[in-house]
């Protein structure tokens, strides 16, 4: 497959990369530290049209291709993976299923903000007991006399939870018809009933924030449904299509990271009256790394391009994802050995890459799950 890049791929590039360099990274220790939500970077990805990259101008949007998309998030990801992630929930998991299930009525009033950055969204699908399983959701939809939906029900794991503005909420309409019965709902943050829950203290991404996120007797209108009534599954679905295109960038940027502080690491310490990366055992570290990055570029690549052509990729996003997120956390230990002790310290940062790494292979599907999805799409191939 030919990747073929414009100029603007390459000025997507240097824009993420100065963005990155110049605003997110002198905060990232410490935002990291202390789990603080990146606000005014958010607000400034908003501006440069980073949030909203695949959505058409006429809705606000930079009207850009997947391969734009997948090239910032590395940029973006290869500094602060917490921003990658948030970043990515809005592009691929709200802005995508508004723009493809929602009438203009919803677009004018949800799309455009979440597009061009004046508002963040979150998408609501896991649960207590729905994670891997995402047919089994506990959270229902009830109609009221005024043809509205009551939602109750708990909702978990939520990117952007506490900080979103508008949510795209999962829940049951009719129980009996299982995944048939799913409905998909836009929840305005401020609807009485919708609780954020507290911010979880995680292992990494420290900075993104992630809740739990409680509805109780919460009145949605009926214009707020998006898509059809029973067809929300299947929004679910394609949005994490996507999604997982997207997160598969975010751990090539961790892997790539981890890979350039690694070299540059090794090109100045010195041991055995030479720099490190003088030392055959260090050179092999470099060039497994080298090619595991390689070989994770080529599938996000492949991936967005083949969305771009409006091709079937539900199995080349999850090989992406599963062997992306595979290699950040390969690449990320790794570069902690290069570095040896001073690895093992926040300063150095490649610690923090290893503990951001290791959630690409758990949210947007498991590695699990993105093997039973390859293995579906390929036997399927083959009937
Ligand atoms: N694309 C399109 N359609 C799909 C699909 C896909 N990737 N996967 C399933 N479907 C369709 C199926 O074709 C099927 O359609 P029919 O009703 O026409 O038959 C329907 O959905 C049900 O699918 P299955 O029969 O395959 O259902 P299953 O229960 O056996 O398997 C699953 C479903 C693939 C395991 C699915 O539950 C899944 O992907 N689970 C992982 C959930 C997930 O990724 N959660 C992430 C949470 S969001 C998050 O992490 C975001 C964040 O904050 C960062």
């Amino acid at each position: 497959m030919n990747f073929t890049f414009s100029d603007t791929h390459e000025m997507i590039r240097t824009t993420a990369r100065d963005f990155a360099r110049d605003e997110i990274a002198p905060s990232v220790i410490e935002r990291d530290k202390n789990g603080v939500f990146p606000k005014e970077i958010v607000q400034k990805l908003g501006e440069l049209g980073f949030l909203g990259m695949m959505v058409p101008e006429q809705w606000g949007g930079a009207g850009l291709d997947a391969l734009s998309y997948v090239i910032a998030m590395e940029e973006i990801s290869k500094i602060d993976a917490s921003v990658g992630v948030i970043m990515s929930v809005n592009n691929s998991l709200v802005c995508w299923g508004l723009e493809t299930y929602g009438n203009d009525d919803q677009k004018e009033r949800f799309l455009r903000p979440l597009a061009s950055g004046q508002k963040l969204g979150a998408f609501c699908l896991s649960e207590p007991e729905a994670g891997s399983d995402a047919t089994q959701q506990h959270t229902s939809a009830t109609q009221n006399e005024n043809g509205d939906w009551v939602l109750n029900g708990t909702k978990n794991w939520i990117t952007n939870g506490t900080s979103a503005d508008t949510y795209i909420v999962f829940a049951q309409t009719n129980r009996e018809l299982r995944h048939k019965g799913i409905t998909c709902f836009i929840v305005d943050r401020n609807t009485p009933g919708f609780e954020p829950g507290l911010k979880e203290d995680k292992l990494g991404i420290r900075s993104s924030d992630t809740c739990s996120i409680g509805l109780t007797n919460v009145v949605v209108p009926k214009e707020n449904i998006l898509g059809e009534v029973g067809k929300g599954f299947y929004i679910a679905m394609e949005s994490l299509n996507g999604g997982r295109i997207g997160i598969a960038s975010q751990a090539l940027g961790i892997a790539q990271g981890a890979f350039e502080r690694s070299v540059e690491y090794a090109k100045q310490r010195k041991a055995f009256g030479k720099p490190i990366a003088e030392l055959q055992a260090i050179q092999i570290k470099i060039a497994e790394m080298a090619t595991k990055v390689e070989a994770a570029r080529l599938l996000v690549y492949k991936a967005a391009t083949m969305k771009d052509k409006h091709e079937r990729f539900v199995k080349e996003a999850a090989q992406a994802k599963l062997l992306a997120s595979k290699f950040a956390v390969e690449v990320a230990l790794e570069a902690i050995q290069v570095h040896g002790g001073y690895g093992y310290v926040r300063e150095y940062q490649v610690e923090r890459l290893l503990r951001d790494s290791k959630i690409t292979e758990i949210y947007e599907g498991t590695s699990e799950i993105q093997h039973i999805v390859i293995a579906r799409e390929l036997i399927k191939d083959l009937q």
